[in-house]
């Protein structure tokens, strides 16, 4: 008779037979593998489609790798957070955003579960709408003129977001975000998020190796740097004047 553990490591093991396959089986150890998908439930939360082709973003962000973060990564965020909330039917009503917001009002039980994996779907969902090829090469507008307040310049926020993105030690993200005192620049560990915190994350960069190996390996600084020809800053600032209203 097969148990309820032999099918869910069957599973486990086919999902992440699909994901090894993937890569090469060098790369395969090298970078971050992909989290383990839940088994149902299929909601409350769902993975959102990639706004745009998987190709879309090359030669800066190569296909395979944007097919991999979106359909296995964020997608097993997603079933994570759907397992952790699927006993708890009053947080399955709530955004991902409000349950990020006031982590202290989730149970203890589920809420390194929700944060990782809520996070992770906020943050995937968030940078899959702040990347196209073509974009405005720099802010402009309300969130053009905080920026040079801030920092001078575009070109020294650059440099400071690029310190914060090669900060993080292991796997993180680099945030620009809005709030009570302003722009903030930072870096948080693995899926947290300035939500958390009570800011408005406006422009994060994903340095989790999963998100760049295949195309940069361990080169971390050329992943960042090929982020600024990517970053689609009419979004970044439609999310600033936003934020001024909430
Ligand atoms: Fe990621």
């Amino acid at each position: 008779m097969i148990t309820r553990r032999e099918i869910l490591k069957s599973a486990m093991l086919t999902a992440a037979g699909i994901a090894a396959g993937a890569y090469t089986p060098r790369l395969a150890r090298a970078a971050d593998p992909a989290p383990a998908a839940a088994p149902a439930p299929a909601g409350p939360f769902l993975l959102p489609p990639l706004p745009y082709a998987y190709d879309a973003l090359e030669p800066h962000i190569d296909a395979k790798t944007m097919q991999i973060h979106h359909d296995k990564h964020h997608a097993a965020y997603v079933a994570n957070l759907n397992k952790a909330v699927a006993d708890h039917p009053d947080l399955a009503s709530k955004s991902v955003e409000e349950l990020l917001k006031d982590l202290s009002a989730v149970p203890e039980s589920i809420r390194t579960a929700v944060r990782n994996n809520g996070g992770g779907h906020a943050n995937h969902t968030m940078f899959w709408e702040t990347l196209k090829v073509g974009g405005p090469a720099a802010p402009s507008g309300a969130l053009g003129d905080a920026i040079k307040a801030k920092f001078g310049s575009y070109e020294n926020f650059q440099a400071a977001f690029t310190k914060e993105a090669l900060g993080v030690f292991g796997s993180g993200w680099a945030w620009l975000s809005n709030g009570p005192d302003g722009l903030i620049l930072e870096h948080l560990p693995n899926q947290d998020t300035p939500l958390s915190s009570g800011r408005t994350p406006l422009l994060g960069l994903d340095v989790w190796e999963h998100a760049y190996y295949l195309k940069y390996q361990n080169k971390r600084p050329d992943y960042v740097a090929a982020f600024y020809n990517i970053i689609d800053w009419s979004a970044v600032g439609a999310r600033f004047d936003k934020s001024k209203t909430v």
